[in-house]
């Protein structure tokens, strides 16, 4: 039996090549927008500071997103991790500089920065196309996360009034999508019933089957004051169970406390917390990424239907293209033509074997 694992990641290059491919354009756009969209994402959704970004760089284990205060993540960034075998060094690549490879991540941070600047120019501006990034690593679970701009209910100077409004509808084209799981990222120390993620995820998603609550911030609540209600809950009640994660505060950060470190702490915290030791074992950031991978193997199990039709009418297609390209013009979309047709025939080939 072929391991689910190999399958996410066969679905994550598929993604992968289908928008290397998008970005050419032309009349193949929508056999594969459409193979993208019928697989699952999961978008990390939260109000400004809920510690979206800290979350995401926890599930990764490398520091690289950008930071600070104010709307940092002006454009969303669609992150792809695959997972590398053992003992290989971590890398980055960004699809807008495809024969570039990081190595050093402070280099990624700056570049999505600068990538960021280069589409909405140096004001606030927001915009909704994705930058691409994929992370090479054999610490990390395949998974295609989406970090969107934080909802916020006031604009900064030098923001007109109308980016509190276009960050939710940005948000929401995301989340809307069907086979979007929602990430949905509460703090702890403010009130669940004010949480902007719990509030889009109600309305999108009222049966709460694709949201997965985190908690974070658990280290910041008042003293003798717990988040038990939450993570056992009984205060919101969604279909998965929340877990809670403690982050890197500011003050770990500017310490240079690096991820190791981090996961360490975090794990040190949850064991030996009088409030949420019993829930020890399902708390925390490496749990969230297994979870979350978990849930993937399931929805991709649950839709291999429907997959397979989809993939296989993108095989005739892409057969035909093939055929009518003869020679590829255009090399680059030629081998990218390959590629889709070479990862759908193995991803048809995974299934067949699995269903055996
Ligand atoms: P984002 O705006 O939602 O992406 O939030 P960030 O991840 O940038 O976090 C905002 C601030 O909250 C940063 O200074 C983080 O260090 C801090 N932070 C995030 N999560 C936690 C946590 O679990 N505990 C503590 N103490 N600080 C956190
Ligand atoms: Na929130
Ligand atoms: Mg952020």
């Amino acid at each position: 039996m072929p391991a689910m694992d190999s399958l996410i990641g066969l679905v994550n290059r598929i993604q992968r090549a289908c928008t290397v491919l998008g970005d050419y354009g032309g009349d193949d756009n929508n056999a594969f927008s459409s193979l993208w969209e019928a697989l699952p994402t999961i978008a990390v959704v939260g109000g400004q500071s809920s510690g979206k970004s800290s979350v995401l760089e926890s599930i990764v284990g490398r520091d690289f997103l950008p930071r600070g205060s104010g709307i940092v993540t002006r454009r969303p960034l669609v992150l792809q991790l695959h997972k590398t075998e053992e003992g290989t060094p971590d890398y980055a690549e960004f699809l807008h500089l495809p024969t570039r490879r990081f190595t050093d991540f402070s280099m990624v941070r700056k570049e999505i920065q600068e990538e960021t600047d280069r589409v909405t120019g140096k004001t606030k501006q927001i915009s909704p196309i994705p930058i691409h990034l994929s992370i090479y690593s054999p610490n990390v679970v395949n998974l295609t996360l989406i970090d969107l701009p934080g909802l916020t209910k006031v604009a900064v100077e030098g923001q007109p009034d109308s980016v509190v409004q276009d960050i939710e509808n940005m948000v929401r084209s995301f989340v809307e999508k069907p086979n979007c799981i929602i990430l949905a990222i509460s703090p702890a120390n403010q009130d669940i019933a004010t949480s902007d993620a719990i509030k889009l995820a109600r309305e999108v998603d009222p049966s709460g089957e694709s949201t997965f609550g985190v908690l974070t911030k658990l280290d910041l609540m008042d003293k003798g004051t717990n988040a038990l209600d939450v993570l056992e809950g009984r205060a919101y009640k969604l279909q998965h169970p929340w877990v809670g994660v403690v982050n890197r505060s500011q003050a770990d950060i500017n310490k240079n406390i690096d991820m190791i470190a981090a996961r360490r702490n975090e794990r040190e915290y949850f064991a030996t917390s009088p409030d949420y030791a019993h829930l020890a074992s399902k708390m925390g950031s490496e749990y969230l990424a297994e979870l979350l991978s978990k849930h993937l193997e399931s929805v991709i199990r649950a839709r291999i239907p429907s997959i397979t039709s989809l993939i296989n009418k993108n095989i005739d297609e892409l057969e035909a293209e093939l055929d009518r390209i003869g020679r590829p013009v255009a090399v680059d979309a030629g081998a990218q033509l390959y590629t889709i047709l070479e990862l759908c025939r193995a991803f048809d080939r995974i299934f067949k074997e699995h269903l055996d």
